[in-house]
């Protein structure tokens, strides 16, 4: 876990800006779901047997002995959310959206970090696969907006209850055959979740799972038509897809339609900026009713560590249009109200009120290019006057404080 300093955070605050306001352009409303929840419901809902809950997931013990997670993902949180806030009944679908941490107990390296932040959509209650292809368009729509241009999808189906069966068991039987050649974790994840054999990173596997049955050739009719029509409209788009048999996604979920949004560089090979994919089971697997669903997530840290890299321009902090000059205890006082009152009038006005020279204040002034500074000294302070200092030409007018506003804005109207 790290700190995110100030130098970083234009990035950031320029990320979830766009994040946030092109969700709303998609039609997507934002919720907020807690950090800490039932562990159970990571269990049931992200999968017991995946690396994220069995290997990296932080338990939180209450004192009365209750179990609880640090969330690993959002998913969960927004399915329950969705069900025990009666938006079931709403009419749908429901489009959600939600920024914040996540936290997986993983090996720290470059871009994974233990607590990262996601910014996930997930839409309730419509089948359509224009929906699948939508959160698509957005990922890249997202992703062009803040600078980043590298990009490429990885999709694959992963069919339904109907036909995962068959192909679970042509994988099963290839697999089996090839036990001896395969890694003891392969052979573990035969016993365990034979789908997750095609995760496998170890090298004295891959050539194993090239050759192994794809999941796109046993999908029944109503999948493969789902799949063909999201691929549809991706040309339609006309966005960089390739299709990837052996992506099965690291959660327990997904039904039809995964997808993973990457960054592709030769330098740097693939980061994977996004996940996504159907879920049309999950709902009713917590407890609601039979509803599909589709969402993804992307990882805000590994966007921001690319915004930097590609010298993404950010605005550098507010422009301030005049500099408050304070000189001596009275005149530290006034400009204190006067600060508040500029402000109020949206006159954006710098200041350094821990320093009492005026030489230090004029030159931070100049330095900040500022059109204006506003003088008020000691004798300003007592007559209820303030100096105005034109930074450019140097002239120099006194006026009543309580005009100053007025003063500011006809010459900022010139
Ligand atoms: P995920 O693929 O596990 O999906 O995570 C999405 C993204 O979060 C990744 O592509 C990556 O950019 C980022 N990420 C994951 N782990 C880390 C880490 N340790 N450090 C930095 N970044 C990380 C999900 O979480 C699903 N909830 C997505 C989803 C939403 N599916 C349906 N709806």
């Amino acid at each position: 876990m790290r700190d995110i300093l100030q130098q970083d955070m234009l990035f950031w605050d320029k990320l979830i800006k766009s994040g946030q306001e092109l969700a709303e352009d998609y039609g997507f409303q934002k919720i907020e779901t807690p950090i800490v929840e039932d562990a159970e419901l990571f269990i049931r809902g992200t999968g017991a047997t995946t690396d994220i809950v069995s290997k990296e997931m932080y338990f939180v013990k209450t004192a009365g002995g209750a179990s609880l997670a640090l969330r690993p993902e959002g998913t969960p949180g927004a399915v329950r959310a969705y069900m025990e806030n009666g938006m079931a009944s709403l009419p749908q679908p429901i489009k959600l959206f939600y920024y914040g941490p996540m936290f997986r107990h993983e090996q720290p390296q470059a871009g994974r970090f233990r607590q990262f932040y996601q910014l996930g959509l997930e839409i309730f209650g419509d089948p359509g696969a224009v929906l699948d292809a939508q959160l698509i368009q957005f990922c890249f729509h997202l992703l062009r907006s803040v600078g980043l241009k590298k990009i490429n999808i990885q999709i694959n189906s992963l069919g339904c209850p109907q036909c995962r069966p068959s192909y679970r068991k042509a994988l099963l039987d290839y697999y089996r055959h090839r036990k001896e050649k395969i890694c003891p974790d392969c052979n573990r994840r035969i016993k365990e979740n034979p789908l997750r054999l095609l995760d496998c990173k170890e090298e004295k596997c891959q050539p194993i799972k090239t050759q192994a049955p794809a999941m796109v050739d046993y999908l029944c009719d109503e999948c493969r038509k789902h799949f063909k029509e999201v691929l549809e409209f991706l040309d339609e788009l006309e966005l960089p897809y390739f299709l990837n048999n052996s992506m099965v996604r690291g959660l327990d979920y997904y039904t039809k339609t995964v997808f993973e949004i990457f960054w592709e560089e030769e330098e740097m090979g693939q980061i994977a900026l996004g996940g996504g994919g159907r879920y049309d089971n999950l709902v009713k697997e917590l407890g609601g009713k039979p509803t599909p669903a589709v969402g993804v997530a992307l990882g805000l840290d590994r966007i921001v560590e690319l915004m930097k890299k590609e010298q993404v321009k950010v605005i550098s902090g507010p422009n301030f249009k005049v500099f408050l000059v304070q000189l001596g205890l009275m005149g530290k006082k006034k400009s204190l109200r006067l600060f508040e009152k500029l402000h109020q009038a949206g006159i954006l006005a710098a200041e350094s009120m821990s320093r009492d020279s005026i030489k230090a204040q004029m030159k931070i002034a100049d330095k900040l290019g500022v059109r204006f500074a506003l003088i008020l000294g000691q004798q300003e302070a007592l007559d209820g006057t303030i100096i105005i200092r034109d930074m450019q030409s140097g002239v120099q007018e006194t006026v009543p404080q309580e005009k100053v506003v007025d003063e500011l804005k006809k010459r900022f109207k010139k």
